[in-house]
């Protein structure tokens, strides 16, 4: 059987990472990089640290706005199904690249697998929720990373189409927390265990609008330990253009971090603070505090297991968050135990 995986972004690469190595002997597995990140530290490294193989086929759409970035990977998807005529096309969570995959698969009846299908926000401002509500909606198989996801999928008359299967995030956090582990990596910058805390901040709802982006900078630099701020490229240029410092008081501003340092960081951190998705579920997963500068999650495990708490509209309440008490301890497994990517290949073979 011939598979052909359609990624772009990072948090889509370490999606790809456990498939494509539970592919290997099962399935002939094609990867197509759509190019909508570029830089080397937003992906070359993750396909080299993950030992990912090298894309079949790189787009390299890049930057842009949405209609013109997701039009041009669905004229040049097109070619490549026409070329490859998979058996499957299997798209990767709620990015631009996942819708333009997924419409490109459809039209030509090519067989459509979602994974990480029935992740809901219920918040139609986000790009991420009519990515991921049209591309579950376009697929054969939908392949649910939780009970919760495959709860909404049921309740969007989908059930007959769902499969759960994991997530396969965790497959790959276990993995490489015990590869760390077991080489003793050095904690980035030479910093104390428990002495730093690692944030990420990259959402338009709260990096476009000057006035939030500084408040929500004003609110970081005031914490108690030295925040690690892993500036996306979209988080320093927009800081730029709106003249933010973003190197304030406890802030220091690092480039994004290669996923094993990634996860050694978060790892000895005293706590996260984000707007991305994974790292509220990696910081579960390791049982570091994660705060969320966001109105709701998709992750919701996360927040009702006590391991995560949002803030969005009163960003005043962020240090009080932040420095809360440690969450209680849990060994709930929501999003399962690192198997699911061999879950995922089943699932396409059958
Ligand atoms: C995209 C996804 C988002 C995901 C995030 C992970 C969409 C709509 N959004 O958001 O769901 O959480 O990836 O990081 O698909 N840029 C660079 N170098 C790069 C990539 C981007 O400089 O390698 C800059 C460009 O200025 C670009 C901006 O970042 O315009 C935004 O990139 P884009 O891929 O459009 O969206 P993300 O914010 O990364």
């Amino acid at each position: 059987m011939r598979i052909l995986s359609v990624v772009g972004a990072r948090p889509q690469f370490v999606k790809l990472a456990p498939i494509a190595a539970a592919m290997r002997e099962r399935a002939e597995h094609l990867i197509v990089h759509t190019g909508q990140h570029y830089d080397e530290l937003m992906s070359d490294v993750f396909f080299q640290d993950l030992g990912i193989p090298a894309p079949d086929f790189n787009l390299g759409v890049g930057s842009g706005k949405h209609g013109k970035q997701t039009g041009t990977m669905l004229a040049g998807l097109e070619e490549i199904f026409e070329e490859v005529r998979p058996d499957w096309v299997l798209v990767y969570g709620d990015t631009n690249s996942t819708l333009a995959a997924a419409i490109a698969a459809v039209k030509m009846h090519i067989p459509l697998a979602h994974l990480e299908a029935g992740l809901r926000s219920f918040n139609r401002r986000m790009p991420e929720e009519h990515n991921r509500v049209l591309t579950d909606h376009a697929a054969d198989l939908l392949l649910a990373p939780t009970e919760v996801a495959m709860r909404h999928l049921s309740n969007e008359g989908l059930a007959d189409r769902s499969v759960m299967v994991g997530d396969v995030m965790t497959d790959v956090l276990f993995q490489t927390r015990d590869t760390v582990a077991a080489r003793q990596d050095p904690i980035y910058r030479g910093l104390a265990a428990g002495e730093f805390y690692v944030s990420t901040i990259h959402r338009p709802d709260n990096t476009d609008e000057p006035e939030r982006l500084k408040q929500i900078v004003s609110e970081l630099s005031r914490l108690d330990k030295p925040v690690l701020l892993l500036a996306h490229p979209r988080l320093r240029s927009l800081a730029e253009d709106h003249g933010i410092a973003l190197d304030d008081g406890a802030l220091e501003v690092c480039e994004p971090l290669a996923y094993p340092q990634l996860i050694n960081a978060v790892q000895n951190s005293a706590g996260v603070i984000t707007d991305s998705g994974g790292l509220q579920k990696e910081a579960f997963l390791l049982r570091v505090p994660c705060t969320t500068i966001r109105p709701e999650t998709e992750w919701v495990e996360t927040v009702t297991l006590g391991w995560n708490v949002l803030v969005s509209k009163n960003l005043d309440e962020l240090a009080a968050a932040v420095q809360r008490k440690r969450p209680t301890p849990t060994d709930a497994t929501p999003y399962g135990t690192g198997q699911a990517a061999q879950a995922v290949v089943d699932a396409l073979l059958n």
